[in-house]
């Protein structure tokens, strides 16, 4: 990876890692993603955010200091957006090279710091509004933006070129070639991008919408010409697009998003699954699209993705040892913590002798406040009848004419 000038003076530098990984240790990344890091030079020299300490990922970083000609000890601030260690793990690699230099960092990210990292080097804690100036036009001001993803968070302005460096807000998964930017990348990558974009946003900052949306409001009000986030392209071509994709992403939090249905099934011999066609029919009949997953064969991270962008839910499991189907408990419970929030739904599926699958959904629901509005159920016993189809396929349009009547635009 190579080094990148920004804007005058404003430098890029990124990492990626692979689709080997799995973010936090949960979320798959077929893509693979980076991480950003932005050197801006002054008089003085400061860097904004780094990168995660995984095996060889600060050397690239160095690497990437070495085109630029700058020495590890010409650098005079190190500013920390946020403290998770996707974007501060190259810290103790950093301090073993030079100590003389200062974090500039919220009060919170100085708690958080110091519990992560044995950092023995002058910390200032900023808060919104204040600035440095590195001389030679250059200001760094902070803007602090908590929440997003971390209580500790704020971005960092340079107000010149219109800079924001703002971490994991407006951040996307998906590794980085040589087009770092949007006006390098043509309308199938940026399309990619966005996509990407989604499923970041769904496993990773989705939960903290609120605080997205307060971001938003405080971005907005700055001169911003420039988005460069600490996850995937920087966009200088046109940053509202990027902005106003988070705001549309964060509205979902309120329940109606796509004309979608996800539909997510599990079955152990069959009965379920054997509606798991009238569903889709009913839907298509009234012209609304479609994505279906099946439970435990397909990844949390993409249902996760799917669930967030779609207005209505559609549920097919069994009972099992008296509850639901363990998997789909599984995945309802995650959609709940991970604040998938007033969907329109419906549920089918089979029982044996005394049922359950449906007190644990509602359970669930309840338990995560998830305010789901759902439709009569389709419970049946073994295999389901012609007229249990009859009624699964029913459901389904009532369903797809719900989330006509209720997605945005
Ligand atoms: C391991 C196992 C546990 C089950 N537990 C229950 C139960 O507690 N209550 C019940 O009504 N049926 C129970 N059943 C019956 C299933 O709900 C029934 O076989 C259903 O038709 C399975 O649907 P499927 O073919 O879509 O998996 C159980 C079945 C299996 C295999
Ligand atoms: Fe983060
Ligand atoms: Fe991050």
């Amino acid at each position: 990876m190579k080094a990148s000038e920004v804007a005058e003076g404003i430098f890029r530098l990124s990492a990626n890692i692979g689709s080997d990984m799995l973010f936090e240790g949960i979320w798959p990344l077929p893509h693979g993603a980076s991480m950003n890091s932005y050197l801006v030079k002054g008089r003085d020299v400061a860097i904004i955010d780094g990168v995660c300490d995984w095996d060889g990922v600060p050397e690239t970083l160095y690497a990437q200091f070495d085109q630029l000609g700058v020495k590890a000890e010409n650098i005079r601030y190190v500013v920390i957006n946020h403290t998770e260690p996707d974007h501060t793990g190259w810290l103790r690699s950093f301090s073993s090279m030079t100590r003389d230099f200062e974090v500039l960092i919220t009060a919170k990210g100085l708690e958080l710091a110091k519990a992560f990292y044995d950092l023995d080097v002058p910390c200032r804690v900023v808060k919104s509004g204040d600035s440095v100036d590195l001389g030679n036009g250059k200001k760094l001001v902070f803007e602090e933006t908590p929440n997003v993803h971390w209580p500790d968070t704020m971005v960092t302005f340079e107000p010149s070129t219109g800079t924001l460096m703002c971490c994991d807000a407006f951040g996307t998964f998906g590794a980085v070639d040589q087009a770092l930017y949007d006006d390098q990348l043509d309308e199938t990558r940026l399309d990619f991008f966005e996509r990407e974009a989604l499923r970041y946003y769904a496993n990773i900052v989705g939960r903290f919408s609120m605080a997205v949306d307060k971001a938003i409001a405080k971005v907005r009000a700055l001169d911003v010409r420039i988005v460069a986030p600490g996850h995937g392209p920087v966009w200088r071509r046109d940053p509202d697009r990027i902005v106003n994709l988070y705001e549309r992403l964060a509205s979902y939090a309120k329940g109606p998003a796509r004309p979608l249905v996800t539909v997510l099934w599990g079955s152990m011999y069959g009965n379920t699954q054997k509606t798991v066609t009238p569903l889709l029919e009913g839907i298509a009949d009234e012209g609304v699209e479609t994505v279906a997953y099946q439970v435990p064969q397909s990844h949390i991270g993409d249902i996760l993705a799917s669930a967030w962008e779609s207005t209505g839910i559609a549920l097919a499991m069994p009972t099992y040892e008296f509850q639901m189907f363990p998997p789909m408990a599984a995945i309802l419970d995650e959609l709940g913590r991970k604040h998938v929030k007033g969907k329109l739904a419906v549920r089918t599926g089979s029982f044996g002798w005394s049922g359950g699958a449906q007190r644990e959904l509602d359970e669930i629901v309840q338990r995560q406040k998830m305010n789901w509005r759902f439709l009569d159920p389709v419970e049946f016993r073994g295999a389901p009848g012609t007229d249990d189809l009859k009624l699964v396929r029913q459901r389904g349009r009532e369903l797809a004419r719900q989330v006509r009547e209720t997605a945005l635009a």
